[in-house]
């Protein structure tokens, strides 16, 4: 099993960002700690920041064939990029969209997501600690997605018998 997490722009200045709003843990410490649950399950894990929106799309892409679901903070372009929302439908695998910050208590803008609609679910405003939520959600999922495969997989074995 294999994750891809993907991070949006600006996202690497977490620690000296705008603390008030998303804490003082730098995305490399996040990452670790990420690293750490996705090994207790047997989990492959990579991880992707970019500030451009193509770069972004070209991560997403290059997850067809080689990863079984995307953990993304899209960050501002969560509001603004049809296109990272376009490539997330495309690649058809399932993503936990996760910001740090409540974003439906902030300024109007920031309160669409334009991923939403593509993600299996969003987690949204519990801080860093989203991160590990996401990673308890994508591995749940996985594991969920995995069973259901097998299962039918047996169910075509026992009708050819
Ligand atoms: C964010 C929220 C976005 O509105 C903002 O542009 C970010 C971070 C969050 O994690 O809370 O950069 O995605």
């Amino acid at each position: 099993m294999k994750i891809v997490v993907i991070q949006g722009p600006n996202l690497n200045m977490l620690g000296h960002r705008e603390n008030n709003i998303y804490g003082n843990m730098k995305l490399e410490d996040i990452h670790k700690q990420m690293e750490m649950t996705a090994s207790q399950n047997n989990c492959e894990i990579e991880f992707f920041q970019s500030n451009l929106e193509g770069e972004i799309i070209d991560r997403i892409q290059e997850c067809v064939g080689t990863a079984d679901g995307i953990i993304i903070n899209p960050a501002a372009y969560t509001h603004t990029s049809i296109a990272i929302a376009d490539a997330l439908s495309a690649v058809n695998l399932p993503a936990v969209e996760v910001h740090i910050s409540n974003i439906y208590k902030r300024e109007e803008f920031r309160q669409k997501s334009l991923i939403a609609k593509v993600a299996y679910g969003q987690i949204t405003g519990f801080g860093v600690f989203g991160y590990h939520l996401s990673m308890v959600a994508m591995l749940q999922l996985l594991n969920e997605l995995k069973a259901m495969k097998e299962q039918q997989a047996k169910q075509v074995q026992e009708e050819k018998k």
